[in-house]
């Protein structure tokens, strides 16, 4: 029996709460994985810590009104760093925002679960752009897991595909499209739109932020490939290092001359290892209409790993949403359990 403990419970934290709810039974039956969820802090939401456990359904309703601190007979007003250290859990869930400059306030969460002896499984690409090395190491030295699927194209499963499906294979290059908003820009360009007007329907759907630089100035982007450099390839890479361009450069005419050479503008991210050094970069690149990248439309993800053993293996995914990334969080917690 796992205990769990939620260190946020947006959007992420309250779709895996809604999976683990739903399939509670299949979960034990099929993979023998039995949960409790010992503690829930959020900052506006509230907090409550029951070491017997708390119930799901109550959570989710008092979430929907900031009111998880009057979870009846939980000990409520433990902030994110008390629940992790004094709460009886041994998984830490942390799905607070992503902050790519500091890293935090999730870098303290991290280091304080690693540093108590509990796993770390998480969403957020902060950290875990910033800080992989010294993580990875205090999470072997304390011999807990540090498992992140859900900071790179969220439930899809690129990170478990190279470090179990693909194990054995030398992975040479990893390039696709790690930014959603960005490709739907693009795809709604390819259909007549300006820039502003794509990025603002974008906007109107939710997929870009009333300030979108960090999708369209491929900051998000370089955040995975710096994941994915760390973590498939054991580059020592920083984000500084990243050749990074967005796509706000991108006209009607740049469309229209890629369409004529029969390619198509995709942001790309890109990590090759050469010798023994690794490249990465994030920029806007006309793609071969035969490159499977170039069928991606709209919010959709995809990557494609260059192996010797394989040759090109390419997925297609979410890269975001509530049930797709609360489910990254299910197969790392399930990867733990595989594991113990
Ligand atoms: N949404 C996606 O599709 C997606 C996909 C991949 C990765 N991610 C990553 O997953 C993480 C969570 O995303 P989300 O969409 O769930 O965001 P969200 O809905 O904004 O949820 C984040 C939650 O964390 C809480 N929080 C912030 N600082 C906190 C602190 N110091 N202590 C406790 N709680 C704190 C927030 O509290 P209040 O709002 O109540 O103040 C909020 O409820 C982010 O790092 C994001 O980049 C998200």
């Amino acid at each position: 029996m796992y205990r769990l403990a939620f260190i946020g419970f947006g959007v992420v934290g309250q779709g895996l709460a809604e999976i683990l709810l739903e399939k509670k039974n299949v979960l034990k039956d099929c993979y023998g994985f039995e949960y409790l969820v010992v503690a829930v802090s959020d900052f506006n939401k509230g907090s409550a810590y029951s070491p017997d456990g708390l119930d799901l359904s109550t959570l989710l309703e008092l979430a929907k009104q900031n009111k998880i601190s009057e979870y009846p007979g939980a000990r409520t007003g433990l902030d994110a760093l008390n629940t992790i250290k004094e709460t009886n859990a041994d998984i830490v869930l942390e799905a607070t925002y992503t902050d790519i400059e500091t890293g935090e306030p999730a870098y303290s969460h991290f280091k304080a679960a690693l540093e108590s002896g509990k796993h770390l499984v998480t969403t957020n690409k902060g950290p875990t752009t910033l800080f992989f090395r010294e993580l990875s190491d205090l999470a072997a030295k304390k011999d807990v897991r540090f498992l992140f699927e859900g900071t790179v194209l969220s439930g899809t499963p690129a990170l478990n595909l190279c470090h179990l499906c693909l194990a054995g294979n030398d992975v040479t290059e990893i390039r696709g499209i790690l930014n959603g908003t960005t490709n739907f820009i693009l795809t709604n360009m390819e259909k007549g739109k300006s820039y502003e007007e794509a990025l603002k329907e974008a906007q109107e759907l939710g997929y870009a932020e009333a300030k979108p630089d960090a999708d369209v100035e491929g900051w998000d982007a370089l955040a995975k490939v710096v994941i994915l450099a760390k973590s498939v390839m054991g580059a020592d890479i920083g984000v500084g290092d990243v050749d990074r361009s967005g796509i706000t450069g991108i006209k009607l005419q740049d469309i229209e001359q890629a369409k004529k050479e029969g390619k198509r503008w995709k942001l790309i991210g890109k990590v090759t290892k050469e010798g023994g050094s690794v490249r990465a970069s994030v920029r806007p690149e006309k793609v071969e209409l035969t490159d499977p990248l170039a069928s991606v439309g709209g919010a959709t993800n995809a990557l494609t790993f260059v192996t010797d053993l394989m040759g090109e293996v390419t997925i297609v995914g979410a890269g975001a949403g509530k049930k797709e990334t609360g489910f990254s969080l299910l197969s790392d917690l399930l990867s733990i359990h595989r594991m113990s």
